[in-house]
């Protein structure tokens, strides 16, 4: 980054805003009280191609739909104006990073584009990322590369699973958040989607929730809260539409989708993390055949099967369920999703074939009982 007058910041940045390539950008840091962040993004409305900006004070978020053109022109000039210290702006050419600060000394940083430009035997390569490492959220709330990875696969399948058009406010809760790198990347990613979100991260660490509302708090994330409690007893006043969890511990993740079904969630995207349950159940059953003798066997046998019951559960309870492989196994060994939508038709077929083949009891099926 270069040390630049803030009138040569305001002429890169004015250019990347009105470039017919912009993807997105978020200013953000405004002294003043009142609204501290305004996203932009370009969008097309009835009466053609604009450009959209929400503005959030922390209480309502408002929006500006700006039409290409002098209106255009004449708005982003003005929110230039608005005293935002922070700006990062994406376009299909390059990315342009502003920070200013508190002295006023301005920093300008130009890059490269964050998606990826070229086309391969003519299909648009996907972008590499869904959020920027570069983003500045990342150096707020640190984490490794293999972490981010892993956050930015899992927000590729949200992406992939949720539809255009989105509720708003948007309620997602994310269930044993632990240190939060999903929880404040989905918040990113999604507060990008829908003009109001509120979103709940829970685990049982008192400690974990003092770190990460004082994250949130600096982020200005003001529809971010972190709730101490366990998965099946925290309180989450209005529920979820989306329930997120990640990697929480054996049977949290069961807790995590009984949960998500209580709230009658639209969508649930659990990553299963270590399973001991069902594992547990067959050793002790003394039930033996070759899928259970040996023990390395019967722990892989135990993974699959309580996500097979998991599944098959879902599906009984009115969701259509997919198991995806999310990111590649050597971000992680425990790379399966599990991605339910709401389609309000229940189908018991599975689970009673599973229930006569293997008759063990699933903790998920003991929550819904
Ligand atoms: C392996 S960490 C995963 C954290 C985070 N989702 C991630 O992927 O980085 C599991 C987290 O779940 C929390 N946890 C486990 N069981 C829980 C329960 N029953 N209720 C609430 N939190 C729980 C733990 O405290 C821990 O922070």
């Amino acid at each position: 980054m270069g040390a630049v007058t803030w009138e040569e910041a305001a002429a890169e940045l004015r250019g990347a805003l009105l470039d017919d390539g912009l993807l997105r950008a978020v200013a953000s840091g405004r002294p003043d009280p009142g609204i501290h962040r305004a996203v932009v993004r370009p969008v097309v409305v009835k009466r053609g191609p604009a450009l959209q900006i929400v503005f959030e004070d922390g209480v309502r978020p408002t929006t500006r739909t700006l039409a290409l053109g002098e209106e255009a022109v004449t708005g982003v000039d003005e929110l230039l104006g608005d005293g935002f210290r922070n700006w990062h702006v994406e376009t299909a050419g390059r990315t342009v990073k502003v920070q200013t600060s508190k002295k006023g000394k301005v920093l300008l940083s130009v890059g490269g584009p964050v998606a990826a430009p070229a086309t391969v035997a003519g299909h648009d390569r996907a972008k590499e990322h869904l959020i920027d490492p570069g983003d500045p959220l990342f150096d707020v709330i640190g984490g490794d590369a293999r972490k981010r990875r892993q956050v930015d696969a899992f927000l590729r399948a949200l992406d992939a699973t949720l539809p255009a058009e989105l509720p708003s406010p948007l309620r997602v809760v994310d269930l044993g958040c632990g240190n939060a790198y999903l929880t404040f990347a989905a918040y990113r990613y999604l507060s990008d989607r829908v003009p109001e979100i509120h979103l709940t991260g829970v685990d049982v660490r008192e400690d974990q929730r003092d770190r990460n509302s004082a994250l949130a708090r600096q982020l200005g994330f003001t529809g971010l809260e972190f709730v101490a409690g366990t998965i099946l007893d925290a309180t989450v006043p209005g529920g979820a539409d989306l329930v997120l969890a990640l990697h929480a511990c054996d049977t949290a993740t069961d807790e995590a989708l009984a949960r998500a079904v209580g709230w009658d969630a639209h969508w649930i995207l659990a990553a299963p993390c270590c399973h001991k349950d069902l594992s547990r159940q067959l050793r002790a059953s003394g039930r033996t055949s070759a899928l259970t003798r040996s023990g390395i066997l019967r722990e892989r046998f135990a993974d699959v099967l309580t996500d097979a019951y998991r599944s098959a559960i879902l599906r009984g309870r009115g969701y259509a369920v997919d198991v995806v492989e999310f990111v590649d196994s050597a971000h992680t060994p425990r790379n399966l999703l599990l991605k339910a939508v709401r389609t309000g038709k229940s189908d018991d077929a599975d689970l009673a074939a599973l229930s006569a083949e293997w008759p063990v009891t699933p903790h998920l099926a003991e929550l819904l009982r």
